[in-house]
């Protein structure tokens, strides 16, 4: 069989740890593409990572280009092109900047890769994810947006330190838009199958999930810049079970078509991640309260995709 195409776009910070993941994963072969001002960058990167390959016995080949050229008929695309977040910044601040940049991925995937599973996490990430769709046409199966997943990582940390359990055993989930309104599903939170609330006083618990909720944002202070391990991680856990049809159930922004009460919307629900890409979206049943939350956080995403629609 032949080796996987994987298209980064976007060879900044995330973009190189995707890179790094994809190779020393074995995932396949790994594109990074940049904006001509960085092609010579993404080829010094690309160069770099090929050569620890020499170390990590990897056999995938990296490559950095700005032709999209060389981009066609990849396996999998993950969107990482636009401006992260400065101490400060909502990820809705991103919108004016992030929307050109989105559209002209778009329109280039279109045409070079139209049959690639893409994952979006360039932010504000319910919404550029929404546009990319919207502007390829692809099936929703197609096109997803990682936000969940990472999320999710965050709250299942801090529930690890808080309970001095190994992460091994911590079950998270959270739902909703990528903002501060995302909607921890507590029902479904467990340490190996311990209820996290038969654990953790309700204070504490509330503490943890507002600290998730600012967990980005918590990283821009501390670096001025956008988190990337983290966030590389997560996609490359979505590409994987992709690639490697793992049927995984994560959850992702995926395009809502009734599902949950809401249509012609992105947001973070539990999906199951295949061969065929997105190839379920599950309806777990919600308390009133976290139904409530999830109303709050869609209203958020709404009104970013409204933006996003009236600039058409
Ligand atoms: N096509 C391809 N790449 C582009 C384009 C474009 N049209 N426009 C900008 N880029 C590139 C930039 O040149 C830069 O190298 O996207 C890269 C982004 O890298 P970083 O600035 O290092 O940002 P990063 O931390 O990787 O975050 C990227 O993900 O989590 C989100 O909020 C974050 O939106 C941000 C994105």
């Amino acid at each position: 069989m032949a080796k996987k195409k994987i298209g980064l776009i976007g060879a900044g910070n995330i973009g190189g740890e995707l890179a790094n993941l994809a190779l020393t994963k074995q995932l396949g072969d790994v594109v990074l593409f940049d904006i001509p001002a960085k092609e010579k960058f993404a080829k010094g990167k690309a160069l770099d990572l090929e050569q620890a390959t020499a170390l990590s016995g990897s056999d995938g080949k990296a490559t950095g280009t700005s032709n999209w050229a060389d981009v066609a008929g990849a396996d999998v695309l993950i969107v990482t092109a636009g401006i992260p977040r400065k101490p400060g910044q909502s990820r809705d601040d991103l919108v004016a900047t992030n929307l050109p940049i989105i559209r002209d991925v778009a329109d280039n995937m279109k045409k070079h890769c139209p049959d690639a599973f893409v994952i979006v996490i360039s932010n504000p990430l319910d919404a550029m994810v929404y546009e990319l769709k919207r502007r390829t046409g692809a099936k929703r199966e197609k096109v997803v947006g990682m936000a969940g997943v990472l999320d999710s990582a965050r709250f299942a940390l801090f529930l690890a330190r808080a309970l001095d359990a190994s992460i091994k055993d911590v079950r998270a989930m959270v739902l909703g838009g990528h903002g501060d309104d995302m909607v921890p599903v507590l029902s479904a939170c467990t340490i190996n199958g311990v209820p996290v609330r038969e654990l953790l006083a309700k204070d504490k618990l509330d503490a943890i999930i507002a600290r998730t909720r600012k967990g980005g944002g918590e990283i821009v202070e501390l670096m001025g810049t956008s988190a990337y391990y983290a966030p590389a991680s997560s996609a490359i856990a979505m590409a994987e079970a992709y690639l490697l049809d793992q049927k995984r159930l994560l959850p992702g922004a995926a395009y809502l078509d009734g599902e949950y009460g809401y249509k012609d919307l992105y947001m973070g629900v539990p999906i199951v991640i295949g061969a065929g890409g997105v190839e379920k979206i599950l309806e777990v049943k919600l308390s009133d309260e976290e139904k409530e939350m999830l109303k709050k956080s869609a209203d958020s995403v709404q009104k970013v995709v409204d933006v996003v629609k009236k600039s058409t």
